[in-house]
């Protein structure tokens, strides 16, 4: 029966985990997937998660299925979070929104939705974008193309190739829109380039699909949100959010995560909800409990939630500083190549502009481990392992 099955390859960023423990270098880091490390190089377990946990083991409840679409309180957080408790489009009952099996989940029951409702439409992501959006929109069927983003000679994004590519896409083809902290570049356009970006969305027809697995890792909560709110002040009447709490709440392994659509009326908002039950029925059934209640929990009790704020601020401002430090100590190194550009980019990741040959130097030689595309994460750097790794940069470049 197998005789034919072909030895896949290793998946670009989560294979690299694999690599790394077993090499034996003793200074390796590895800065190749998204995720956050303390200074000391830790996973931080969150003070006001341990605290939601801890209330929930004292109160522990027996565990039924959940509802289809979830925890209904983790689901209305997540709609406060992402549209704005005052929002006059969840007033009007126009947002259905899911739990997810993490962000990657919203994606994929969003996708699978999609496909049924306009099975011929196209899929546009970023050129590029986050390794898997191709492999999960081609895997639901999907023909992905790529609209313009990275500029490499200018260290930022191309935004009239981007606004062209979108302006010459068909009505009704998908568009990936990172909200913030785009990934891999770190480079995002500014609010008046969002307005042109809705402005063509609008008049092409096309169907926004929002990423939005950072948010808190770039200017703020409502910083890195702003564009949610753009979408609604411009009179986008349908548009995807898939959110992510892996990061933010540093909950990577409990994949708690959502899909909200925003529907023209609350008629169609509940049509569209019983269609992503069906996707999520037919996938996996039921989400799980634990990782949602515990984020659930943060978000409704105020002085949880202050706590989450301001640990998530902390994430963002070590990150920030780690930004800094790199480009100081590259400098400091006598590294020719000007690497300020680091500081302009935003959330977890740089694209460092290093080649591919140097990115397997970095790992072949240093124990440096970053995405072949160049991409580093830089909130996996900390005062102890930054000098090793601007070693390595330095001698490869
Ligand atoms: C990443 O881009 O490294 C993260 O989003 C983790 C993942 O699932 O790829």
């Amino acid at each position: 029966l197998f005789a034919a099955v072909e030895l896949a390859p290793r998946d670009p960023i989560l294979g690299l985990n694999e690599q790394f423990a077993a090499d034996t270098h003793p200074a390796k880091v590895n800065l190749g997937v998204g995720v956050y490390f303390d200074d000391a190089g830790k996973l931080p377990l969150l003070a006001c998660v341990k605290a939601a946990e801890a209330a929930m083991t004292e109160a522990a409840k027996p565990r039924g299925y959940l509802p289809i679409d979830g925890i209904a309180a983790y689901d209305k957080a997540v709609q406060g979070l992402v549209f704005g408790a005052d929002s006059a489009v969840l007033k009007a009952g126009r947002v259905a929104t899911v739990q997810a099996i993490g962000g990657t989940g919203g994606l994929k029951v969003g996708a699978d939705f999609l496909k049924k409702l306009n099975p011929t439409a196209k899929v546009l992501i970023s050129d590029p974008s986050w390794e898997n959006h191709r492999a999960l929109f081609t895997n639901a069927g999907f023909e992905v193309g790529t609209y313009a983003y990275y500029d490499a000679d200018n260290r930022g994004v191309k935004f009239d190739a981007l606004l062209a590519d979108l302006d010459a896409a068909a009505a009704g083809t998908v568009v990936v829109l990172h909200a913030c902290c785009h990934n891999p570049t770190g480079y995002d356009i500014t609010p008046t380039q969002w307005d042109q970006v809705i402005a063509t969305v609008k008049a092409k027809g096309l169907v926004p699909f929002l990423d939005m697995a950072y948010q808190g890792f770039g200017d703020g909560i409502a910083e890195d949100g702003a564009v949610v709110q753009q979408f609604l002040a411009n009179g986008v009447d349908s548009f995807f959010v898939a959110t992510s709490f892996s990061k933010s709440f540093s909950l990577y392994g409990e994949r708690v995560g959502a899909l909200s659509v925003v529907c023209a009326d609350a008629d169609e908002q509940k049509r569209v909800l019983s269609q992503l039950k069906i996707a999520i029925r037919t996938n996996y059934s039921n989400p799980p409990t634990h990782g949602a209640q515990m984020v659930a929990t943060v978000l409704d009790t105020p002085a949880l939630r202050a706590q989450w704020e301001e640990e998530l601020a902390g994430m963002r401002v070590r990150i920030k500083q780690m930004r800094t430090l790199l480009v100081e100590k590259l400098a400091a190194a006598g590294v020719k190549t000007d690497f300020s550009f680091i500081t302009r980019q935003r959330g977890m990741f740089s694209y460092s502009g290093l080649s591919k040959a140097q990115m397997e130097r970095l790992r072949a030689e240093f124990g440096v481990y970053g995405v072949d595309s160049g991409r580093i994460c830089v909130a996996a750097l900390n005062s102890k392992n930054i000098d090793h790794v601007v070693a390595a940069i330095a001698a490869v470049v």
